[in-house]
């Protein structure tokens, strides 16, 4: 049996609905907080929203009071000063740029990052963080990210007091940017990135539950995020952008993206580290700080108290989750979250 601190999801999907309860029910099995993103149906972009969303979160999680969810909204050009400064005392963590299209339930997204530029003042002002999906929607797919990098830069060099968090990077090039642009630049990595390419999404037999936004990129692009967590650079730290859709919903002409990791993030990602010769059982710091320290540290949070305790006990991950399809279905991993 191994101990570690309480790991952090700073990225998460619980949707809104009747399977709510049961996503935060697998993310409080590994994790003690989660930053919970706002692309629900109808989107969380303004205050009322906003209330509404907690206490559906709370309802669903009185059950587990060890677990506390981190809000988030959408961004938009119209929200006001007097909005976000309610949001803000409704305890919200950050403020989330999709730009328009670029991936699920995005189509209210932002069209031009210029058009944002007076409530990442007021955010500034506020010590809110930016979270973005940072993808260029029209470039080819391949080259979203590295694409959008330029509006990266503009708003890093517009707002240089702003927190940033590169959400999900996939290339090596958005690493690359984040090691570049200063201690208030971060990135979060997921589980699926880095353990997975664009062969094991379509190398061979095609499948849909790789197919995420942004999409798996090249063993190169997978080779630097892994490197990117194995560092120990205080700027990169685990956001699972865990996302269930139905079986039906990826397994169809039209499949979503997104890829349900939460019930297996910790112990899968564990025995990655371990095989991959990054940690050995005595000394586990590397993946504390990358699961359970980084994050916290950026987001200006205290680190859990509590611990995780993982025991060296192979299970099969099943093949379902409520109906959603999760990561490493029907694998054997070898560790699992007591
Ligand atoms: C059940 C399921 O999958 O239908 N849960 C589970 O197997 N962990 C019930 C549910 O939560 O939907
Ligand atoms: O694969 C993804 N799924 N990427 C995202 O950015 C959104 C997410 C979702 O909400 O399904
Ligand atoms: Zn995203
Ligand atoms: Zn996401």
């Amino acid at each position: 049996m191994i101990r570690i601190r309480k790991p952090d999801d700073f990225h998460i999907h619980l949707r809104q609905g009747p399977n709510l309860p049961a996503y935060l029910a697998d993310a409080a099995g590994s994790f003690a907080r989660a930053l919970i993103m706002p692309n629900t149906l109808p989107p969380v972009n303004n205050p009322a929203r906003l209330r509404e969303y907690q206490q559906e979160i709370s309802r669903a999680g009185e059950d587990l009071p060890d677990f506390q969810p981190l809000y988030t909204f959408k961004i938009s050009g119209d929200i006001t000063g007097e909005e976000l400064e309610e949001m803000f005392r409704r305890g919200v963590t950050a403020g989330k740029y999709y730009p328009l299209g670029a991936t699920t339930n995005a189509e209210d997204g932002v069209a031009d990052h210029r058009n944002i530029f007076p409530v990442l003042d007021e955010m500034q002002n506020r010590d809110l963080v930016l979270c973005i999906h940072g993808e260029k929607p029209d470039s080819f797919v391949l080259d979203r990210e590295k694409d959008f990098l330029p509006v990266l830069r503009d708003i890093r060099s517009n707002f240089p007091r702003l927190r940033i968090v590169l959400e999900h990077i996939s290339t090596e090039a958005g690493i690359q940017a984040v090691q570049e642009l200063g201690d208030r630049t971060a990135g979060t990595l997921t589980v699926h990135h880095l353990m997975r390419n664009l062969d094991h999404l379509l190398g061979g037999m095609l499948n849909p539950h790789l197919f995420c936004k942004p999409v798996l990129k090249t063993p190169g692009d997978q080779k630097a995020l892994v490197d990117a967590a194995f560092s120990g650079s205080h700027r990169f730290f685990l956001g699972t952008d865990s996302a269930p859709h139905k079986r039906g919903d990826k397994e169809c002409d039209c499949g979503c993206a997104g890829t349900y990791t939460a019930p297996v993030a910790i112990p899968a990602l564990f025995q990655f580290f371990l095989e991959q010769g990054a940690i050995d059982k005595e000394n586990t710091r590397l993946f504390q700080d990358f699961t359970s320290a980084h994050g916290a540290d950026f987001y200006g949070l205290e680190k859990n108290r509590g611990e995780l305790i993982l025991e060296n006990a192979p299970w099969k991950v099943p093949a379902e989750y409520h109906g959603v399809v999760p990561f490493l279905a029907n694998s054997e991993l070898q560790w699992r979250v007591l």
